[in-house]
C-alpha cells in the first residue's frame, strides 16, 4: 500500500466542520452546501455539501473517509431559503456524513471502520478526486503501478478526468459479479473488460446468450457460434458444435424428459443397451486391447449383425447380458458414447416381458404392448429431437468443428488470440437446450481446469445473462439435472486459473453459494429491494451508505466493491469503443 497521494486536508478544500458524533455517523456544518453550483479548485471541481460526495474528516494522525448521505436545514431555516418569501440566503445547512474507513496519515494504512472517531470541532474537507482514486484502485499492485497490467476501467462521475485503474488481480482473482437491472450497463462494462483485458495477453472466453457482442472486434479476438447464422459468418465467425458424447446422461434425460415412472426405466435400458454396442465394436476392434472382453463382443456382435440397435423382444438374452457385464466399467463412464439416432428405436425394443414362458426362458419375452403405449411419446420426442436442425450443433456435428478439441484449445496456445466470444444466437430455447449446452460448457472447462490445462494460461469466462444458465435445476424429481457447474467453478476454479466474470439482472436467482464466492463487485442501478439486499449480504463489505446509493445510479454508474478495494466507490464506466449492440423492437422503423 503506497502513501496517500495528497495531503488531505488542503485549506482550500474545507467545507465544514463537526458538531455531532454518534456512532458511525458525524453532523457536519456545511455552510456552503446551499450556495448555487459548485467551485472550482486547481483544476478540479469542488463540491461542498452534495449528497454521495466523498469527505475526509481530520482525526488525530488519521484521515477519517466518510460520505455525505444527507444534507438539511435546520427546522428554523426551513422556509429562508425560499426567496419569493423575502427569505435571507444566509442559512446554515447540516450534512450527514456516514464514516467508512480510516488512513494513516504516515503509513498510509487503510482500515475499514473508525478505529479513532473524530472530535467535536474536527474540520471537514472535501475529499480530492486523487484520494478517491488512490482509495478505490488501492490494491497490492500499487506499488508496482508502472510496469503492472492494469485495466482502464472507469472515471469519477464528478471528475471524468480522473481515471480508475485496476488490477486483473482485484476483479476477476476470486471471480467477479456485473449486476444491475436490465439497461443498467452491465453488458457495455463486459464489453469495456475484454476490450481491457485485450490489450494484454489474455485468456476470455465471452458466452454471449443474445449475439450482442458481435461487434467486439480486433486481431486478437474470434468470434464463434452455434447453428447456422449467416449474418455471424459473414463477419468471420465460424460454426461450432459440442457433440453430444460429451453430455452426461443427466443431461440426456434433461433433454428428453422422461417421465418419472414409465418413461425414464427405459431411456436408461435403451442408453445402457446401445452403449454396450458401441463397446462391442470398439473391442472387437482392438482386441489386443481389451483381450479378455473380447469373447463377449464377438458374441453380441454374431447377434447384431450390422444392425445398430440390440434386439430385445423374443432374442436371446445372453449375449447382451454377458456383454454389458463384461463392459460394466465402460459402461459406467459418464460420457454418453453410442449412436444417439439409434435411440428412439431402442427405446421401442426395451418395451418387451423380462422373459420367455417354458422352452423360452433363456430369451426376452414379446412386446410390452403396455410398455410400448406409455413410452410411444417418448419415443417421438426422442426422434424429433436427434432430427430437429434446432439441436444439429449437439446431435448432428458433421464435420464442424468441436467448440473444445477444436476451438478452445488452439485458442489457449494460440498467443495471438485472447478473446473467444461464443454466440448462442441462434441457440433454441426449447427443451432447456441452451441451459444444458452452457452447463456443459462450464464442465468441461473445469475438466480442463482439473486437468491444469489453465495454470499458465488463466482463463476468465465471462456470462452474460448468468440467471439463465446458474442456480436451477432441470427436469422431474429422480432425473433431476441440477446447473452447477458454474457454481463448480467459482468454489475451486481459482486454483487451476479458472475463473468467472458474471453479468446477471437477477441476482436472486444465480444464488447465495455462488455470489458469496464472488471476490469483485460491479454493481449497477438495482432496484428490486430483494435483489438489493441479496447483494449486501453478499458483500458484507457493502457499507450501507453505498447501498442506498445504488437505486439511483445512472447507467453506466456502478459501485465497486471487492475485498481488494477498501472503500466502495462510485465508478463511471468507460463506454467500450465498440458497445454491445442488442436490438430491441424497432418500432419507429417498421410502426
Ligand atoms: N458506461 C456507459 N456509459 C454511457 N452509457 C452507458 C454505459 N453503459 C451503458 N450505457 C447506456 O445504457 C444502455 C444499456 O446498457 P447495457 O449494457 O445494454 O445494459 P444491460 O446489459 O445492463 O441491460 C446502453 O445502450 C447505453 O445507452
Ligand atoms: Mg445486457
Amino acid at each position: 500500500m503506497s502513501t496517500l497521494p495528497i495531503y488531505p486536508f488542503d485549506a482550500d478544500r474545507a467545507i465544514g466542520t463537526v458538531i455531532e458524533i454518534a456512532g458511525n455517523t458525524v453532523k457536519v456544518n456545511l455552510p456552503q452546501a446551499a450556495a448555487p453550483g459548485s467551485r472550482w479548485h486547481h483544476g478540479h471541481q469542488l463540491e461542498a455539501g452534495r449528497v454521495g460526495e466523498f469527505v475526509v474528516v481530520e482525526s488525530g494522525h488519521a484521515a477519517v473517509f466518510g460520505r455525505i448521505t444527507a444534507v438539511r436545514l435546520p427546522e428554523r431555516e426551513r422556509l429562508s431559503v425560499e426567496e419569493d418569501l423575502g427569505g435571507r440566503p444566509d442559512v446554515h445547512p447540516i450534512g450527514i456524513v456516514s464514516l467508512v474507513a480510516s488512513v494513516d496519515l504516515a503509513s498510509g494504512k487503510i482500515e475499514p471502520g473508525v478505529p479513532h472517531h473524530p472530535r467535536l470541532g474536527a474540520r471537514c474537507f472535501s475529499a480530492h478526486p486523487l484520494l478517491i482514486k488512490w482509495l478505490a484502485e488501492s490494491t497490492r499492485f500499487a506499488d508496482t503501478e508502472g510496469g503492472a497490467k492494469l485495466l482502464t476501467l472507469a472515471t469519477l462521475p464528478f471528475s471524468s478526468e480522473t481515471l480508475i485503474r485496476v488490477a486483473p488481480e482485484s476483479l476477476f482473482g476470486r471471480h467477479c459479479a456485473v449486476l444491475g437491472t436490465t439497461g443498467g450497463g452491465k453488458s457495455w462494462t463486459l464489453a469495456r473488460l475484454i476490450e481491457e483485458a485485450g490489450r494484454h495477453k489474455s485468456k476470455i472466453l465471452l458466452i454471449d446468450p443474445t449475439g450482442e457482442f458481435h461487434t467486439l472486434n480486433g486481431p486478437h479476438i474470434q468470434h464463434i457460434h452455434v447453428n447456422s447464422d449467416s449474418a455471424a459468418e459473414q463477419r468471420g465467425s465460424f460454426e461450432v458444435v459440442l457433440p453430444y458424447k460429451r453430455l452426461l446422461e443427466g443431461d440426456l434425460f434433461a433433454l428428453f424428459q422422461p417421465a418419472p415412472q414409465s418413461q425414464a426405466p427405459k431411456l436408461r435400458a435403451a442408453i445402457k443397451s446401445l452403449k454396450t454396442l458401441h463397446y462391442a465394436r470398439l473391442v472387437s476392434g482392438n482386441p489386443a486391447k481389451y483381450a479378455s472382453h473380447e469373447q463377449a463382443a464377438r458374441a453380441l456382435l454374431t447377434q447384431v449383425g450390422e444392425g445398430r440397435n440390440i434386439p430385445k423382444p423374443e432374442s436371446t438374452r445372453a449375449p447382451y447380458e454377458n456383454a454389458s457385464r463384461a463392459f460394466a466399467e465402460l459402461i459406467d463412464k459418464p460420457a454418453s458414447e453410442f449412436e444417439i439416432a439409434a435411440l428412439a428405436e431402442q427405446i421401442q425394443l426395451e418395451c418387451c416381458w423380462p422373459s420367455g414362458q417354458g422352452a423360452s426362458q433363456n430369451r426376452y419375452g414379446g412386446v410390452h404392448q403396455g410398455d410400448l403405449g406409455y413410452c410411444i411419446n417418448l419415443v417421438s420426442r426422442v426422434e424429433q429431437i436427434v432430427s430437429s436442425s434446432e439441436f444439429a450443433c449437439l446431435f448432428r456435428p458433421g464435420d464442424k468443428k468441436d467448440i473444445l478439441m477444436d476451438v478452445l484449445l488452439p485458442f489457449l496456445a494460440n498467443d495471438s488470440l485472447s478473446v473467444l466470444v461464443l454466440s448462442l444466437k441462434e441457440l433454441s430455447f426449447s427443451n432447456n437446450i441452451r441451459e444444458i449446452f452452457v452447463n456443459s460448457i462450464g464442465r468441461q472447462l473445469l475438466l480442463f481446469g482439473r486437468k491444469n490445462k489453465l495454470v499458465s494460461q488463466p482463463l476468465i469466462v465471462f456470462l452474460d445473462e448468468a440467471h439463465q444458465f446458474i442456480g436451477k435445476s432441470l427436469g422431474e424429481e429422480g432425473s433431476k439435472l441440477k446447473l452447477d457447474s458454474f457454481e463448480l467453478i467459482a468454489k475451486e476454479g481459482r486454483k487451476f486459473g479458472l475463473t468467472l466474470c458474471l453479468a446477471t439482472q437477477r441476482p436472486r436467482d444465480i444464488g447465495q453459494g455462488i455470489l458469496s464466492q464472488m471476490g469483485a463487485y460491479l454493481v449497477h442501478r438495482l432496484t428490486n429491494p430483494e435483489d438489493r439486499e441479496i447483494v449486501e449480504r453478499a458483500a458484507g463489505d457493502l457499507d450501507r451508505s453505498a447501498a442506498a446509493f445504488v437505486p439511483t445510479l445512472a447507467a453506466g454508474q456502478a459501485i465497486l466493491i471487492g475485498t481488494d478495494f477498501p472503500i466502495p466507490v462510485t465508478l463511471q464506466i468507460i463506454p467500450p469503443s465498440t458497445p454491445p449492440k442488442s436490438s430491441g423492437p424497432r418500432y419507429q422503423e417498421f410502426w
